[in-house]
């Protein structure tokens, strides 16, 4: 029997979703371009965009006019474009709380993967593993640097809620899975007195390196190149982090850190652990 109060069903939300693919790629051409760039100077036409971009204005009013859909811009009736505040603060680029560098991966590196996912429905196995050296590396080094912003609020907050600032012992910090070296950088700002052990692949902890170099850190690092599972992660560290590494690792492998990361401790040390987490059902929270 139907309630006679419920609203009618409609197909809109499949409509929706049939062109869903769209608003991620539509943000990557948009930061690709620099539209929120030179928007962030003031609000301009197409025309303007275009002229400063040197992007086509055919193209440009394309995803303009579907980012004020979506509210990342708006348009006032003189057909001029501006920054919304959420676009203002995270969606340009030369902003520290720049957090569009994982939207720029969409067609290259994401995407490919999603177009396999039938088959992988079909047969239940990934269609490659980023937890192997030989393919891992390639994906990750260009990846690390970009998602840097993702982490580093977090990383900062884990420091104070770890009150590494009241330490005048030295902190030994251990960054597994370093990436950027977001973990060990925020924490290492947070004391003079915190040393840090970054672990990753050869190829990506060159990235680390670079990182570290720009924040003036190098002198308060060291720098361990190597997989996880066969890495000599040292002993008596006081905290060992492992930020958005055990979803990639599985089960097992995971458990296995988990125990080898334990054992590297100081006694009374803690594990920081950092990852997209789903409620107990695993519906939600969507980005999980
Ligand atoms: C998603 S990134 C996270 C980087 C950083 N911890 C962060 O939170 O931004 C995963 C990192 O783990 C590294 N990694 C993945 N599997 C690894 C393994 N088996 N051994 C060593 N490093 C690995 C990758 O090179 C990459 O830097």
């Amino acid at each position: 029997m139907t309630n006679s109060v419920s609203a009618p069903v409609t197909p809109e939300r499949i409509y929706q979703f049939a062109f869903a693919y769209a608003m991620p790629l539509v943000l990557e051409a948009a930061i690709r371009h620099s539209v929120f760039d030179v928007l962030d100077e003031g609000p301009k036409s197409v025309a303007e965009v275009s002229q400063a971009t040197g992007a086509s204005v055919r193209g440009l009013s394309s995803i303009m006019n579907l980012l004020v859909g979506i509210e990342f811009l708006s348009k006032d009736r003189a057909g001029k474009y501006s920054l919304t505040p959420e676009s203002s603060t995270f969606l340009v680029s030369t902003k520290p709380s720049f957090q569009g560098g994982l939207i720029r991966h969409t067609s290259e590196h994401l995407l490919p993967k999603w177009l396999s996912l039938n088959e992988v429905v079909a047969t239940g196995r990934a269609v490659g593993s980023v937890n192997q050296q030989s393919t891992g590396t390639d994906f990750f080094e260009k990846f690390v640097v970009d998602i840097f912003p993702l982490s580093y609020p977090v990383a900062q907050e884990l420091a104070a809620h770890l009150k590494l600032n009241a330490s005048a012992a030295p902190v030994s910090v251990l960054d597994l899975a370093a990436g950027s070296g977001v973990w060990g950088i925020a924490l290492a700002q947070s004391s003079p007195h915190v040393r840090v052990t970054a672990v990753d692949w050869p190829g990506v902890i060159t990235v680390t390196r670079n990182t570290v170099a720009r924040f003036g850190l190098t002198d308060r690092f060291s720098f361990h190149s190597g997989d996880l599972q066969l890495a000599d992660f040292g002993s008596g560290h006081h905290v060992a982090t492992l930020g958005h590494i055990l979803h990639s690792e599985g089960i097992d492998r995971s458990k296995a850190l988990l125990s080898k990361t334990f054992s590297a401790l100081a006694p009374g040390g803690t594990v920081a652990i950092a990852e997209f987490l789903v409620n107990a059902d695993r519906t939600g929270p969507l980005n999980g």
